[in-house]
């Protein structure tokens, strides 16, 4: 049985893509078939981080247009086994309902072991798009007030749609910075505050910005790398180590 999660957040570039696109990555190194849905309709991103950006022809806005099939809009990764990619319309008039989504994520559910869906930041229609067809959420922070505040209105939304299954991923962390700004006693108090179960946290890397921006999809050699393994993990609940910074 396939599941849908949607990665969201409150606040914008808390990392929610490049986490996405990793977790997608490392679940597929655990031989699982992931379809990746890029809900940020106008600031599409996923494409480029996979290197995918030259091959779309078309996207969710031209299966709902009748200007394709489904299957013309979703493209296989050509170096990831079992990746594939659904990309968002590139104009915001494009963007699909709620309703749409939630239909058109039924009729693929079963050919997929996990369906992620990319949202965009903050509480408005493509978020409300992005959640319309999860079973489980994962809010991806960084370690701050505003970050904080986010997760929680997320956290609310959520659960007023019907998603309990809320998990936190606290990503871009520095420990130095993070200690040295005293923002927070240590990491329990910010998950403390997010009221929502960690998954994961994952170092400032800045191979992953590198990766991201060359649209390479392999972090080998990243200290990040075994983080989105772990994760993925979890995910399928499994017990890997949250990797929690044990200095913090
Ligand atoms: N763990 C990390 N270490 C270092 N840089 C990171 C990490 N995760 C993300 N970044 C960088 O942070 C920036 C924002 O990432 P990303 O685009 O994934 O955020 P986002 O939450 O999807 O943004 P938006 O809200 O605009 O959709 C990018 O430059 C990315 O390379
Ligand atoms: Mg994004």
């Amino acid at each position: 049985m396939s599941q849908t999660i949607v990665f969201a957040s409150g606040k914008g570039g808390t990392g929610k893509t490049t986490v996405t696109v990793n977790i997608a990555i490392a679940l597929c190194k655990k031989n699982n078939k992931v379809l990746l849905i890029d809900c940020d309709c106008g600031m599409r991103g996923l494409d480029i981080m996979l290197g995918l950006e030259q091959n779309l022809m078309y996207d969710t806005g031209d299966v709902i247009a009748g200007n394709c099939v489904t299957s013309d809009a979703v493209y296989a990764h050509p170096s990831v086994n079992g990746l594939f990619l659904m990309p968002a319309p590139l104009n915001v008039e494009d963007e699909i309902s709620p309703q749409v989504m939630e239909q058109f994520v039924n009729t693929v559910r079963d050919s997929y072991d996990y369906i992620l869906i990319d949202s965009p930041a903050g509480l408005g229609s493509g978020f409300k798009t992005a959640a319309a067809a999860a079973d489980r959420a994962i809010i991806v922070i960084n370690a701050e007030p505003t970050g904080v505040r986010g997760a929680l209105n997320i956290r609310k939304e959520l659960i007023d749609k019907g998603i309990t299954d809320i998990r936190l991923i606290i990503n871009k962390l520095n420990e130095k910075n993070f200690r040295e700004l005293a923002l927070y006693n240590d990491l329990d108090e910010v998950i403390d505050k997010c009221e929502t179960q960690l998954i994961g946290v994952v170092p400032d890397d800045y191979t992953v910005v590198t990766f991201s921006q060359k649209g390479n999809p392999h972090l080998n050699n990243s200290s990040a790398n075994k983080v989105f393994s772990n994760i993925a993990e979890r995910i399928s609940g499994g017990q890997a180590q949250l990797a929690f910074p044990k200095k913090i």
